[in-house]
């Protein structure tokens, strides 16, 4: 078996037991979810606990579910007409799926971020601040102390901090895609969904990126989503292995690229399809 462990890891694969977690660990248990887009089923029987403060990756192939799953965590999938869903989604023990939750308010608790990073066409200031003053946040203080912390966190605050009043757009895709983090932030989720934030991105500024998903795991818990496996290794502490709308094989990070238990995981990781 082929290590793809980094020679130089940034050394924070935490190992957990998740069979293990009480109910104050986890950030969000998925029990049993089946989806549906039409008649094809996209998700299969999807049953894994998320710890709170660590990082856990989705791999896999392309069209095995990945970003489905991703996007049930904070209901995106209801935005698809044809998408059914069933089984639980529990954040701190409450089901999303309950009737009576507030999906908006749902989607404050479950920040995401996307492929391509998406600033809006405003000043770097006002995407930072866009979704306090959404919440109705008005003290000119408070929002810039937010804007100075939440830039700090996304590793921005030098680069930008004498041009805040300067378009969005005119940063670099890297520095976009920073921005984008310190928007979704500023409003302090509880969970960071990111579906491959550095895929657009140059190695310098994935490497920036990559680093960054390591603080953040202090204040947020993250999910990410990548096609790289290296970049799996380097930043998560848990890695689901999915493959045709199933979870194949779910543990701490080290044991699934070094010790895969399932053939599928091991000729995955190896290379031999994908
Ligand atoms: N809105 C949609 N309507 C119908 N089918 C969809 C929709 N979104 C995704 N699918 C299908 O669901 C399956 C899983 O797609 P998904 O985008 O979750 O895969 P993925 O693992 O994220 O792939 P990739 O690595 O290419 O991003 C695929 O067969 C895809 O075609
Ligand atoms: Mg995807």
């Amino acid at each position: 078996m082929i290590s793809i462990r980094p020679t130089t890891p940034l050394g924070f694969n935490n190992q957990l037991d998740l069979s293990q977690l009480s109910d104050e660990q986890k950030a969000l248990e998925i029990k049993n979810l089946n989806l549906f887009y039409g008649d094809k089923q996209a998700l299969s029987d999807i049953s894994m606990v998320i710890p709170k403060g660590q990082v856990t990756a989705f791999i896999g192939p392309s069209g095995c579910g990945k970003s489905t799953l991703l996007r049930c965590i904070n209901r995106m999938n209801d935005l698809v007409d044809t998408c059914k869903i069933n089984g639980e989604i529990n954040l701190n023990g409450n089901n999303i799926y309950d009737t009576n939750v507030d999906v908006a308010a749902l989607r404050r608790r479950i920040g995401m971020v996307f492929q391509r990073p998406n600033p809006f066409p405003k000043t770097i200031y006002e995407n930072v601040v866009y979704g306090l003053r959404i919440m109705g946040e008005k003290n000119p203080r408070v929002l810039n102390e937010i804007v100075e912390e939440s830039l700090k966190s996304a590793a921005l605050w030098d680069e930008v901090k004498d041009r805040l009043d300067e378009s969005a757009l005119r940063l670099s895709g890297g520095q976009q895609q920073r921005l984008v983090i310190a928007r979704a932030i500023a409003i302090q989720p509880e969970v960071l969904l990111l579906d491959e934030p550095t895929s657009a991105l140059d190695p310098i500024s994935t490497l920036t990126i990559e680093e960054l998903i390591n603080h953040l795991k202090k204040k947020f818990t993250v999910v990410i989503v990548t096609h790289n496996m290296q970049q799996a290794a380097r930043v998560s502490d848990q890695t689901a292995f999915m493959y045709m709308g199933k979870l194949i094989e779910y543990s701490d990070t080290n044991s699934l690229f070094t010790t895969p238990v399932k053939k599928q995981t091991e000729d995955y990781i190896t290379g031999r399809y994908g």
